[in-house]
């Protein structure tokens, strides 16, 4: 595991995008993981940027994102493929059909699930996977639990995970209360994996994913077994 310390949230941001920057130009057809939440915003803008400023170029680029809530529309402010389309798929110049995230309106979930975790398969993979990292824990939508869950699933939410992302929502009864999470497997084949995280009220969580037990209660943990984690952080550990 490598940590990246970064002395502010843009420090981080930009160092992250350097590595999905520099994969792409690696390999421009590369299957990249793609996140959602507050933390990869910074990340996303630095992309744009560079792809309106160096013309770094995603024409290949295939995407996979780690979860979506069941239950809401794409055209939901508040649905991951609206916040992917908007700070991200629409500002650069990826194919949409090579933008994949969950449909959380699919009227047989259990198959939407199968079929994602073929899809990428069938690409050969994710190249590399951004993370945040949920108050508990988790990542993706992937809680705290029993075990770990291999493949994509459809999860209840806990209350810390909606009553966290209630921010994003009018009121906290309209957070959807399921959603469909790539599983720990597709992540934790994923070739390389950086993880994203800033603020001193993650501290504590991040501290016991990168140095506690490995548990299934804090999902996270799995990545220290992971063979390329590089953790970039704006937390002092
Ligand atoms: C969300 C997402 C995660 C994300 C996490 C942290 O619920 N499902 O993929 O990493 O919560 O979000 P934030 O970056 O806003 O703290």
């Amino acid at each position: 595991m490598k940590i990246i310390k970064a002395t502010n949230y843009d420090e981080m941001s930009k160092k992250a995008a350097s590595i999905i920057a520099a994969q792409v130009v690696l390999k421009p057809n590369c299957v990249l993981g793609l996140a959602t939440g507050s933390t990869p915003l910074g990340t996303y803008k630095k992309l744009v940027e560079w792809h309106n400023s160096i013309d770094l170029d995603f024409s290949n680029v295939v995407t996979f994102n780690l979860d979506e809530y069941v239950g809401l529309d794409p055209n939901h402010e508040q649905s991951y493929r609206y916040y992917m389309n908007n700070n991200l798929f629409n500002m650069i110049n990826i194919k949409m059909e090579n933008t994949h995230v969950p449909n959380g309106m699919a009227p047989n979930i259990e198959e939407e699930c199968a079929n994602y975790d073929k899809m990428i398969s069938d690409f050969g993979g994710i190249d590399l996977q951004l993370l945040g990292i949920g108050h508990n824990g988790h990542i993706g939508f992937n809680e705290p639990g029993e075990y770990f869950q291999k493949g994509t699933h459809c999860v209840t939410l806990s209350e810390k995970t909606i009553n966290a992302n209630s921010r994003f929502f009018e009121s906290i009864d309209m957070v959807p209360r399921k959603a469909i999470t790539m599983g720990m497997l597709a992540i934790m084949q994923a070739k390389k994996i950086v993880m994203i995280a800033s603020g001193e009220d993650k501290k504590e969580i991040l501290g016991k994913a990168l140095f506690g037990p490995i548990t299934p209660r804090v999902p996270a943990s799995i990545l220290q077994i992971h063979p390329d984690l590089t953790v970039i952080t704006t937390i002092s550990l």
